[in-house]
C-alpha cells in the first residue's frame, strides 16, 4: 500500500468514527429522565459473577446484600438474578466484548452489582477483545463512575467523579495502525458528556454541604479536549456559587494527593475518563489497597457496582482465590444500596465493614492462607451487622 492509500484508509474511518460520535452526542443532548427507584416494582439487581477472583468476592457480597433486603426479597419487593455468558472464557467463545444476550440480561435489572472482568490486553493468551466494563458503561450510558476513599484518622473524605463514557475509552478498540509503524488513537470529548458528570458531582456537593469541588485535567497541553472539559465544568460552577471550584492539572493532582499537608482539603474532584481511572487507584491505596475500594457507575436509566480492582488472576492461579477481599465488592454493595433507596441499609453494612476492615480487625484478610478467608470476613461482617449495639460500638472507633 501507498502512503497515500494508508492516509485515504485512515480518512475513511476516521470520517465513520466522526459520525457516530456525531450521533451519539445527538442523544446525549436529547437527554432522558432518571429513573425513580421508588416505583419500581419488583426492583431487580442482577449478579455478575466476573472472572478470576470474581465469583469468589460477588458470592460473599452477594450473600451479605441478600441478607440485609430479605425482608424485600420475602416480599417481593426486590428480586435478585444472576447474569450469565460473561466470563472472559464465553466473550472469547462468541468474540463479543458484550454478548448480545447478557446485554439483553442486563438491561432487565435495574442495578447490577458485577465482580471484575478480565479485559485482554496485547500480548495475552485472550483475542484482543473490547473490555467488557468499557462496553457495559458505554451500553448502558453509565456515565459518571463514582470512587469515595475515606481514611477518617488521615482526615481524607474524597469522592471521585471519572466520567466514565469519553475520553481515550470510548474509541479505545478503535484506533488506526495508519502503517505498520504508525498508531494512532482518538480522545474524545463533548459538551454534554463533561456536563452531566460536572453537574452530578455539583450536585453531590450541594446535597451534602460540601464547599469545594476541584476538576482535574491536563488541559495546558491537551488544549482542545481537556480545555473543553474545563470550560464546561467552569460554566457548570456558576449555577453552584456557594461552591468554590478549582482546577488542577492531573501530573500535579498525583503529587497533591500524597502531601499530607494539602490532600485533606480535596472534597469532590471530577475529572476525564482515564486521569480518573489513575488517580482512584492511587487514592485508593491510602484506604488500604484497591480491594478496599467500590465503585458506582452512574447512569439516568441503570447503574452497575464493582470493585475497583481487576479480576487477580494470579491469586486464582496460585490457589488463593479463596482469601480474595470481598470489602471492595461490599463496599460497592453500600452504593447500591443508597442508590436504590435504601439507606439504612446501607448505613449498617458500612458501619460493619468500617469496624471490621479498619477499626476492630479481629479477622485480617491478607490474600494468603494465615489470613481470614472472604467467606469468614463476609461472616464477622454479617455478625457485626446484626449486633443491636452496631451503632454504639461504631461511635467507639469512629468518635
Ligand atoms: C477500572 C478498571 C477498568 C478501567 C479496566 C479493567 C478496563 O481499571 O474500572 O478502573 O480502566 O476503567
Ligand atoms: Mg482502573
Amino acid at each position: 500500500m501507498t502512503d497515500d492509500q494508508a492516509i485515504m484508509q485512515a480518512k475513511e474511518h476516521f470520517g465513520k468514527i466522526l459520525a457516530e460520535q456525531m450521533k451519539r452526542v445527538e442523544i446525549m443532548k436529547a437527554g432522558q429522565d432518571w429513573v425513580d427507584y421508588a416505583h419500581q416494582k419488583p426492583l431487580v439487581i442482577g449478579f455478575v459473577d466476573g472472572d478470576g477472583i470474581g465469583p469468589y468476592i460477588t458470592r460473599e457480597a452477594r450473600r451479605v446484600l441478600e441478607h440485609l433486603l430479605k425482608k424485600e426479597i420475602d416480599e417481593g419487593r426486590v428480586q435478585t438474578r444472576e447474569i450469565g455468558g460473561l466470563s472472559i472464557e464465553e466473550r472469547v467463545k462468541v468474540m463479543k466484548a458484550l454478548p448480545e444476550e447478557s446485554l439483553e440480561d442486563l438491561k432487565k435489572c435495574h442495578v447490577i452489582l458485577k465482580g471484575p472482568l478480565t479485559t485482554p490486553k496485547k500480548g495475552d493468551p485472550w483475542p484482543n477483545l473490547e473490555s467488557a466494563n468499557v462496553a457495559m458503561r458505554r451500553e448502558l450510558d453509565l456515565f459518571a463512575n463514582v470512587r469515595p476513599v475515606k481514611v477518617p484518622e488521615e482526615e481524607i473524605d474524597w469522592i471521585f467523579f471519572r466520567e466514565n463514557t469519553e475520553d481515550a475509552y470510548v474509541l479505545g478498540s478503535q484506533g488506526i495502525n495508519v502503517t505498520p509503524d504508525l498508531a494512532v488513537d482518538f480522545k474524545v470529548i463533548s459538551t454534554p458528556g463533561s456536563e452531566r458528570v460536572a453537574r452530578l458531582a455539583f450536585e453531590y456537593a450541594r446535597k451534602n454541604g460540601i464547599k469545594r469541588v476541584s476538576a482535574v485535567t491536563k488541559a495546558n497541553v491537551i488544549k482542545t479536549t481537556d480545555g473543553k472539559f474545563l470550560e464546561t465544568a467552569r460554566a457548570v460552577s456558576k449555577e453552584y456559587p456557594e461552591i468554590s471550584f478549582d482546577d488542577w492539572f492531573v501530573d500535579i493532582m498525583a503529587a497533591k494527593l500524597v502531601d499530607v499537608k494539602r490532600r485533606k482539603d480535596f472534597k469532590v474532584i471530577v475529572l476525564p475518563n482515564l486521569y480518573g481511572d489513575i488517580l482512584t487507584d492511587e487514592a485508593a491505596e491510602f484506604q488500604g489497597g484497591v480491594g478496599t475500594a467500590g465503585s458506582a457507575n452512574i447512569g439516568k436509566r441503570y447503574a452497575m457496582f464493582e470493585a475497583i480492582h481487576g479480576s487477580a488472576p494470579r491469586m486464582v492461579q496460585e490457589g488463593r482465590a479463596i482469601y480474595a477481599d470481598p470489602s471492595s465488592m461490599m463496599r460497592a454493595s453500600t452504593m447500591l444500596l443508597r442508590h436504590i433507596g435504601f439507606a439504612e441499609q446501607a448505613q449498617k453494612l458500612e458501619m460493619a465493614l468500617d469496624i471490621c476492615g479498619q477499626y476492630e480487625k479481629r479477622l485480617v484478610i491478607t490474600g494468603r492462607p494465615g489470613g481470614a478467608t472472604g467467606e469468614e470476613f463476609a461472616n464477622y461482617v454479617m455478625e457485626t451487622m446484626q449486633d443491636p449495639e452496631l451503632e454504639k460500638r461504631w461511635r467507639s472507633f469512629a468518635g
